[in-house]
């Protein structure tokens, strides 16, 4: 719609309404949760609607999009700006400043193909939000990307979706197939006089390429391997041209901030953390579930609204993981009353992430259950620089013997070195999401470990020093002997 279409008196109404809205919201005695229905971007989540053209039509998708594409690139960097959204992929980089790197002054001499690229890769464990916009709501996602396009003046857009999501990418070809046919992209996408296509590149399901720039390879048809930064993508991206790489929620959200206005998208949630948000929770709750709430919502109360509570109660609480498996765990006491939003995690020496919760209730064994991530990071690097492939080997190979209770306290200290070296010295942040779990594991939970070398020391005797024996040997990197527990299974 371009502005002069609005009669000013009902333009002006909507933004005093909104201002007038987020200021009841910014209160100080202002609680956060309890999202209503209308406020609910992703109306269909739970597949009470179709996910066709016509469904996503009546749920308001495509609603106006050509008006959105008139007003132009910079209309809609301000609006996205305004909302104060902060990517969904995890770093939380504010949304509108990445989209407005691609269009430094002058930028319309660099002629040729820019690119919009999509990151539906979501490898990070726990993670399960963006293949159920995908699966369900795959419209949002489909306009999402024509309003980031046009935004971002971008030629094209590629949604890279891991390969394990066969059902998802036939889903989100079926909507895109129906996006043509209705002339909403292509030459002259809704009669906007823009032109943007948009495809699907399946990717082979490694975590590693879920970061940008491994991404960008993969699409090229390289092995997945994070590329030195700089120069950024937005420079040199996808086959040499500028590009931006975003998360599939960020980019699904944009076209109803565009339509409801950024002032309203703002009002959810603190100062810098505005939004609504899907959060997944997975783990010891008795239902677990993907959920779209405001930003801040307490910990406890998204878990006991929408989830039925922790197993067992909430008493029963050992741990919670909020944002996937890279972020540090917090306790049961720091979880009564942290927030869910970037900041206030942050603040706890945690993260939002993903906003992937991982409950852990008082029968997890949590040494155990980060042996298992530090397995995993060790599994998916790439093994192109140092620090990251010989210390998540490393990492993995004492989080081994400590699971099996070999070890002694002094070690848990280099255990933690070791994190250090690795964290912020790697080409991607890959090395620091092995870090971090093992630092929260420390940082909470050093008594769990320390019973565990206890128990150890009480299977193999007196003679037993550290997990060590007279008889003892190492061989696969564990150390073997008496005192070794007879099944002692490290994946
Ligand atoms: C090892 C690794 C894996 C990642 N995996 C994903 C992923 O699956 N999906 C995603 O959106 N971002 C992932 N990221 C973050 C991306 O590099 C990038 O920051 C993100 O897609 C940017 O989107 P945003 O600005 O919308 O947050 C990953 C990063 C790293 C280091
Ligand atoms: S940090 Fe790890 S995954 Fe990332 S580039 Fe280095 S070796 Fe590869």
């Amino acid at each position: 719609m371009s502005s002069a279409a609005v009669p000013k008196s009902a333009s002006l109404r909507k933004t005093a309404a909104a201002m007038a809205s987020a200021g009841k919201r910014m209160n100080s005695t202002r609680t956060y949760g309890g999202l209503k229905d209308q406020d609910r971007i992703f109306q269909n989540l739970y597949d009470s609607y179709g996910k066709d053209l016509k469904s996503a039509e009546r749920m308001g998708d495509w609603y106006k999009t050509k008006e959105i594409l008139l007003k132009g690139d910079t209309w809609i960097i301000n609006e996205i700006k305004a909302s104060g959204l902060r990517g969904r992929g995890g770093a939380g980089f504010p949304s509108g400043l990445k989209w407005s790197f691609m269009n430094p002054p002058g930028w319309e001499n660099n002629k040729g193909p820019r690119y919009l690229v999509v990151n539906a890769d979501e490898g990070e464990p726990g993670t399960c939000k963006d293949r159920e916009i995908i699966r369900k709501d795959p419209h949002k996602l489909v306009e999402g990307c024509l309003v980031a396009g046009r935004a971002m003046n971008a030629t094209a857009g590629y949604i890279y979706i891991r390969g394990e999501f066969y059902n998802e990418a036939k889903t989100l070809q079926t909507a895109i197939n129906e996006a043509y046919a209705a002339g909403y992209l292509g030459k002259d996408c809704c009669g906007s006089g823009y032109s943007f296509d948009l495809y699907i590149h399946r990717g082979m399901g490694a975590y590693v390429c879920g970061e940008e720039t491994s991404l960008i390879e993969s699409i090229e048809g390289k092995a997945g391997k994070p590329r030195l930064k700089p120069p950024f993508p937005a420079g040199v991206g996808l086959f040499g041209r500028p590009t931006t790489v975003t998360n599939v929620e960020t980019v699904a959200v944009s076209p109803t901030i565009c339509r409801r206005g950024g002032s309203w998208f703002a009002s959810f949630g603190r100062e810098r953390n505005q939004g609504t948000k899907l959060f997944c929770i997975s783990g010891h709750v008795n239902e677990p579930c993907t959920v779209e709430e405001e930003m801040s919502i307490p910990l406890k109360e998204l878990l006991e609204k929408h989830c039925g509570g922790v197993r067992g109660g909430w008493d029963n609480l050992l741990g919670v993981i909020p944002g996937g498996a890279s972020v540090p765990v917090l306790p049961k006491h720091i979880c009564e009353d942290v927030l869910m939003d970037f900041d206030a995690l942050r603040d706890v020496q945690s993260g939002l992430g993903t906003a992937a919760v991982i409950v852990m209730d008082k029968s997890t064994d949590i040494v155990r259950a980060i042996q298992r991530f530090a397995h995993f990071y060790k599994h998916e690097s790439c093994g192109q620089c140092t620090p990251c492939r010989e210390g998540t080997t490393w990492l993995s190979k004492v989080m081994n013997r400590f699971q099996n209770g070999q070890g002694t306290e002094r070690e848990i200290d280099m255990l933690i070195e070791l994190t250090k070296e690795i964290e912020g010295h790697t080409i991607c942040a890959l090395g620091d999401a092995a870090a971090w779990p093992i630092q929260g594991l420390v940082r909470h939970f050093r008594p769990e470990i320390l019973k565990k070398f206890e128990q150890f020391e009480d299977r193999a005797g007196s003679v037993s020093i550290g997990g060590w024996t007279p008889t003892s040997a190492v061989a696969d990197g564990m150390v073997k002997g008496i005192g070794a527990p007879p099944t002692a299974d490290h994946h």
